[in-house]
């Protein structure tokens, strides 16, 4: 892509940002001038695509990544008196959707490089579980960043104890075979402002298990059967052989984690062009790899090689205090030159709630990439000389030490 004109450079760069289009507005646009604002024929269009675009053979749409964590969970009857692993580095979400189910958290260390869960850090999290007297009946590696955990591996360990394995992809939609649900049961996006596609809010699960699907989509309409055949009650359900016009029943409790035909209309314009967004941010990450390389080992990328990305975030390690700083004024000093920056994520088992639930623990792995951990601006919109200015405010910071 070509370089910006120079008055374009000085604009503030987010660290994450949508890329919204003239289609998309139109596609939204149709979507309000049709019969369905709610659920409609849009709904079943986007799984489809999605399941396409995933290789996975069914996907269900939701209203949020923490809906489909949800589902998933839930369709794996995980309950109260059960424990899931979720790795310590993630979002709130992936923990959350274990606690809504009423099961309790096993926390995960992660590797201190990447902050992915590892086939050792899962291992032992199982075994602490045991010790705890707790049975892990499913773990959600989270492939944080966009880097693919080793599923594989992990399915394997997860097969000896019998533990059901819910990915959770929200930062993974891209080309690169996440989705297709082959080393679990079943994998959870985000459709969020500033995932690989966005829908607003949203959520999708992708799974290969039509059983599993069906139940996630009763879930997410209150538990609700419309199909005569699947009736239970005969007396209340039909007349004589009819069944009853208006009659739906409900056999378990489900949640209202409906996705509107409004943002499946933009969900199908933008999974269009998934394969372009996705490529641009391949694109400028290798930039930023091959810009920063001079900056190490005071800052460099989270170490990646040539493993599956889906490059939702451009994550660096920072030696803060070897930069005579805190993270907290390094920061501050990007944003004076207009580059937003954040961190993902605190480590959970350091958030106030399970500190309190599960009292104080020490996770080497995950308070090490914490403590060093920063994203710096990656969205498809940005020019090559956007990521130049980000690498120059970096260098400035580092020369400032240095001098
Ligand atoms: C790793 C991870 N899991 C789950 C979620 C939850 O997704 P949502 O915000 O769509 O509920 C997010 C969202 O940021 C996330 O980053």
């Amino acid at each position: 892509m070509a370089d910006a004109p120079a008055s374009m450079t000085a604009r503030f760069l987010p660290y994450a940002r949508q890329t919204v289009e003239d289609d998309d507005i139109a596609a939204v646009v149709a979507a309000l001038k049709s019969d369905f604002l709610t659920t409609g024929p849009l709904v079943e269009k986007f799984e489809a695509a999605f399941a396409a675009a995933t290789g996975a053979t069914q996907a269900v749409a939701c209203n949020s990544g923490t809906a489909a964590l949800h589902l998933a969970a839930l369709a794996s009857d995980l309950k109260e008196g059960e424990a899931a692993i979720v790795p310590a580095l993630t979002f709130l979400a992936t923990a959350n959707a274990v606690r809504m189910t009423g099961a309790e958290v096993v926390f995960a260390d992660v590797d201190p490089d990447t902050g992915l869960l590892t086939p050792q850090t899962f291992a032992a999290a199982i075994a602490s579980a045991r010790n705890g007297g707790l049975k892990p009946r499913a773990a959600l590696p989270v492939h944080l960043n966009g880097q693919v955990c080793d599923l594989p591996a992990l399915a394997k360990i997860a097969e000896q104890h019998g533990i059901i394995l819910l990915e959770d992809a929200c930062h993974a939609l891209g080309e690169n075979n996440v989705g297709a649900a082959k080393h679990s049961a079943a994998a959870c996006f985000s459709t969020h402002a500033v995932k690989a596609i966005t829908t607003g809010e949203g959520g999708v699960v992708t799974t290969r298990d039509s059983a599993m699907a069906e139940r996630m989509r009763r879930l997410r309409t209150h538990g609700m059967v419309r199909e005569p055949a699947d009736f239970s009650s005969r007396d209340l359900g039909f007349d004589g052989n009819e069944p009853n016009p208006w009659y739906y029943e409900m056999r378990e409790i489900g949640w209202n984690y409906r996705i509107p035909d409004i943002l499946c209309a933009l969900g199908l314009a933008q999974l269009q062009k998934l394969g372009r967004l996705f490529a641009r941010r391949r694109e400028i990450a290798a930039l930023y790899d091959r810009l920063l390389a001079p900056l190490s080992p005071a800052i460099r990328p989270v170490p990646h090689g040539s493993a599956p990305h889906g490059w939702h975030l451009y994550a660096i390690l920072v030696d803060f205090s070897a930069l005579g700083t805190t993270r907290a004024r390094f920061m501050n000093a990007l944003r004076k030159e207009g580059i937003g920056t954040q961190v993902h994520y605190m480590p959970l088992h350091l958030q106030p709630y399970y500190r309190e639930r599960y009292g104080k623990q020490r996770l080497p792995g995950a308070e090490t990439y914490y403590a060093r951990c920063l994203s710096i601006p990656l969205f498809p919109a940005m020019h090559d000389g956007d990521v130049e200015r980000v690498v120059q405010a970096l260098a400035r910071l580092v020369s400032k030490v240095s001098a």
